[in-house]
Formats: structure tokens, C-alpha cells, sequence
């Protein structure tokens, strides 16, 4: 049988007509099949309230596609074969006797049935209950769902269970669509595949990692759910924790899903609750106000649309976490993230310490620790910052900060950097839950939230402003500099 066959599946997309699933999913889907990814049979259920026919849901769904993907890299038969996959039903979600239908549907189809739930989480476990009441799934079936998974610990465990009712946790692919990122994986390889890195990854060579996660865009008229949720819950009990995570583990015995879970769970139990006494110390939220985006005026956080007066919720956050093992002991983790930042940028950096005894010029000893900077996005690429002697007769032996350079897209003929969700969505066809997050690592990632959240809330300082466009507020600054470092950008 040939690869793409045992790839076979049916994918039945609840929410098909949302944000998400137009914006991305689609989108992911159409790159799939461009790139012949797709099994010849695989067919996909569109579902959504909407009352449409197949024929008009797919005349939407292409001017959608053709929104979404840059012309280059449409092409009118695959874009015939891939909307030739889709059916559209219109569902009630709540209506258990609309999902007969959707049993009729899958006896025309194959291989594993995934079920991609791109809708508001409360109603995973409705959806789910429906499922299972009108036979339409088995122990195969494999379960994709979105974060937030809860708003807290509590509210993730009541998710969490309604799926577990219904499926068990290897039928379940949550989804933190870091994970599917390029460079985020290329953590995976650089750390454990060169000797060179994991013999100097942990606290007798490595003094401190920066984590920043910044985007330049504001809440997009998404007001009413961010407020919720906050720059916290939003942005660090998944992505940033993740990406700690990734950084912080111990080498896996091998690649397979638990094997790598279990050892980034280790790393989520380890971390050193922000208990009130270091509030002050390691922790600063903020808030934008009104400031410049990409050269033109935006608003505050506060006069966004449908924005409620004196809302305190946090469109910035910048933290230090400490690790409590082997590893990491005494080595902070500088993570922030915000909104309304200067630009999109994800980038980790390690800072290696310094040799232990330096002999060149005393002037440059600040020089004397090389850096690795794992650049997310954009640009994903890795570069080594290195010291040599600068060049020259008259340099004598003047030290030079440099790097060693990889950036992706050069040293791989330019070619195309798929987006998080082509493979996640490639991966979740295979089967292969190692991309995505399992239930304690949910669980954990929000016990660690949530004691952080509960004792600022208790502290009750307001978050500190920032004009939009800058690198958030000055505390952000003091945070670090108060260690005796500095941001990578302010160096
Ligand atoms: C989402 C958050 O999970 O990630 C958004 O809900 C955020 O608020 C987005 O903008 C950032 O993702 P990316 O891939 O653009 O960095």
C-alpha cells in the first residue's frame, strides 16, 4: 500500500465557516493537497449552522482560499481536486439528531476519521456526547481541539473530562499551534541531535534564557474574549510554556509522543511558583496605550472596539521563572510577551557563560559570553554568536562579536515554510500525537497560571502602561536589569 493511502482519512471540520477554520485550517488543508500530502480518497465534512448547499459552500470556501494564500501558490487543479473533497452540511451542534447524517456521510469514506473541532471549547463535550450517541465514532477516531482549553485550572479539568467521557486520551490532539512551527521543532533537533549543545545545556554553562514572544498587532477586534483572558492565559500558560519547556527538558529516550511529554511535564512540575514575596521582583504586566503601529496612529488597549472602561486585564507580560532541578538551578528564564509591540518577533536566546578566565582586553570582557539566538519567526533561523579576533595587522588581538549564521529560508533554496497548522493537521492524519499537548501538561501549565494570576490579583497593583510600538513597560526593563542583564534588543 502506498504511503498516501495509509494516510487515508475522512476529516469532519466543526466551525467550518469560522475564523480559524477559513482563516488557517482551510488554507492548511489546500497546501496538503498541493503538496500531494492528501490520500487520493481523503474527503472532508464541512459543518457549520449556515444554510448552504455543498456548491455554494465550496464557491465560498475558494474565494476565502484565495484570500488567504498568496497567488503564487494557487493553482487551479488542485484547487478543483481539494474543493471536489468538500461537502458542506448545515448542524445544529446541539440537535443529536442532525448527527445521523453525518454517520450516513462516513460510510462513503475510509481509513481513520478525524474530528477537528474549530468552535468556543464549551461545547467540546456536547459535540462529543453527540458523537458517541449516534454511533458516528469508534476507538479510532482521532479528536483535534483547540486551546483554551479552560480559563483556569478547575475550568480545564471540567473540558478535559467531558472529552475523556467519550474518548481517551490517545484519541485526543490538542492543539498549541507553536508546537507546529519550523524553528520550534528545530529545538528538538538542535538539542538533541549535536553533541556540542546538549553536553553545554544546563547551569554550569548556560547563565540565563531569554524568551520573548512579541506581536505588533492589537487585540483585533477580539476585545471581548481577550479581556477574558489576558495576555497570561492567552500567550503564556501555552506558547511560552511550551517553548520553556522544549528548552528546558531532558533528552527524551526517543521521539515518541509520551517519551517527549513525560519529560516536559517534569519541567512544568519543577517551576518555582511566583509566590507573593517575589511578585514584585518577577513579575510586571502592562497595558498599551495609545502609541503608533507599523508608522500609523492605533488606539489604547482601553479604546479598542467594544472596549470596557477600566479594565485592568493585561496585554503584556514580562516574568522570570526559575526551574527547581539539577538543570537549571540558578538559571533565570526572561520570558515576555505582549501586544502592540514594535514588531512580530519570536525569539529565544541562551547566554552561555563566560570562559573562565579571560585574558584578552579587559575593555571588551563584556564581549565574553557567546549567545545562540533561535529566531521563531520571522526569518526563522538560528545564529551562534561566536568571538574572533577582529581583522587586521594594527588589531593586535582585539576581540570581534560575530555569528555563525543559519537562516532558513537561504540555506534551504528558499523552500516554503510550511505554516503550523499543514503539519499539525499532516500529523494528526498520521496519527502521531507527539505535536501535540497532553492532558497534565494542560493541567500543569494552569496550576502554575493560576498561582501566578491569583497572587498579582491579590498584590492588586494595576498593570503599568506602554504606548503602543514600544517594548512594553519600563519595569519590563528594571525586571532584567536588575539581575545585571539585559533584553537582547537593548544590548
Ligand atoms: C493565539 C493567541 O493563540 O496566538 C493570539 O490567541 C495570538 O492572541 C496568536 O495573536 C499568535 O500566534 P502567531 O502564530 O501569530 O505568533
Amino acid at each position: 500500500m502506498s504511503r498516501k493511502n495509509e494516510n487515508q482519512c475522512d476529516l469532519i471540520m466543526f466551525g467550518a465557516l469560522g475564523d480559524l477554520a477559513q482563516r488557517k485550517l482551510f488554507p492548511a488543508l489546500y497546501q496538503l493537497d498541493a503538496a500531494n500530502l492528501l490520500a487520493p480518497k481523503t474527503r472532508i465534512l464541512a459543518l457549520a449552522r449556515q444554510d448552504y448547499d455543498t456548491d455554494s459552500a465550496r464557491e465560498k470556501l475558494k474565494q476565502k482560499l484565495e484570500e488567504h494564500i498568496k497567488a503564487a501558490e494557487l493553482d487551479d487543479s488542485v484547487m478543483s481536486r481539494f474543493l471536489s473533497r468538500i461537502d458542506y452540511q448545515q448542524l445544529d451542534f446541539s440537535a443529536t439528531n442532525d448527527y445521523v447524517s453525518l454517520r450516513e456521510w462516513r460510510k462513503g469514506g475510509g481509513g481513520a476519521l478525524i474530528v477537528y473541532m474549530a468552535t468556543p471549547p464549551s461545547i467540546y463535550g456536547m459535540i462529543a456526547r453527540n458523537l458517541r450517541e449516534t454511533e458516528c465514532i469508534d476507538t479510532a477516531t482521532r479528536v483535534v481541539v483547540e486551546k483554551p482549553i479552560g480559563h483556569d485550572l478547575d475550568s480545564s479539568y471540567e473540558i478535559n473530562d467531558q472529552l475523556a467521557e467519550v474518548f481517551n486520551e490517545n484519541q485526543l490532539f490538542r492543539i498549541d499551534h507553536y508546537l507546529g512551527k519550523e524553528t520550534v521543532q528545530n529545538l528538538i533537533a538542535l538539542r538533541f541531535a549535536n553533541n556540542l549543545f546538549a553536553t553545554q545545556w544546563n547551569q554550569n554553562h548556560i547563565s540565563h534564557v531569554e524568551i520573548t514572544v512579541a506581536e505588533s498587532v492589537g487585540i483585533e477586534g477580539r476585545w471581548g474574549y481577550f479581556d477574558k483572558a489576558g495576555q497570561m492565559r492567552d500567550m503564556i500558560q501555552n506558547h511560552l510554556l511550551q517553548l520553556l519547556c522544549l528548552i528546558a527538558m531532558d533528552p527524551p529516550s526517543d521521539l515518541s509522543a509520551d517519551s517527549i511529554r513525560d519529560e516536559k511535564v517534569k519541567v512544568l512540575k519543577a517551576l518555582r511558583p511566583i509566590t507573593p514575596d517575589l511578585v514584585e521582583t518577577h513579575l510586571v504586566r502592562g497595558q498599551y496605550t495609545a502609541g503608533t503601529a507599523n508608522g500609523r496612529p492605533v488606539p489604547g488597549y482601553l479604546e479598542e472596539e467594544d472596549a470596557v472602561r477600566g479594565s485592568t486585564t493585561e496585554t503584556f507580560v514580562a516574568l522570570k521563572a526559575e526551574i527547581s532541578n539539577w538543570r537549571w538551578s540558578g538559571v533565570p528564564f526572561y520570558i515576555r510577551t505582549g501586544k502592540r509591540m514594535p514588531e512580530k518577533l519570536s525569539q529565544i536566546i541562551i547566554h552561555f557563560k563566560p570562559a573562565p578566565h579571560y585574558i584578552f582586553d579587559p575593555d571588551q570582557k563584556h564581549l565574553a559570553n557567546n549567545k545562540l539566538i533561535i529566531r521563531l519567526q520571522p526569518d526563522e533561523g538560528m545564529s551562534l554568536q561566536i568571538l574572533t579576533k577582529d581583522q587586521g595587522l594594527h588589531k593586535g588581538m582585539r576581540l570581534r562579536q560575530g555569528p555563525l549564521e543559519l537562516t532558513f529560508s537561504e540555506t534551504f533554496n528558499q523552500e516554503r515554510i510550511p505554516d503550523a497548522y499543514e503539519r499539525l493537521l499532516w500529523e494528526a492524519m498520521k496519527g502521531n500525537q507527539y505535536l501535540f499537548v497532553r492532558r497534565d501538561e494542560v493541567e500543569y501549565a494552569w496550576k502554575w497560571v493560576d498561582q501566578v494570576i491569583s497572587n498579582w490579583e491579590e498584590h492588586a497593583s494595576p498593570p503599568k502602561r506602554y504606548a503602543a510600538g514600544t517594548w512594553g513597560p519600563v519595569a519590563s526593563i528594571a525586571l532584567i536589569t536588575r539581575d545585571g542583564r539585559s533584553w537582547y534588543e537593548d544590548a
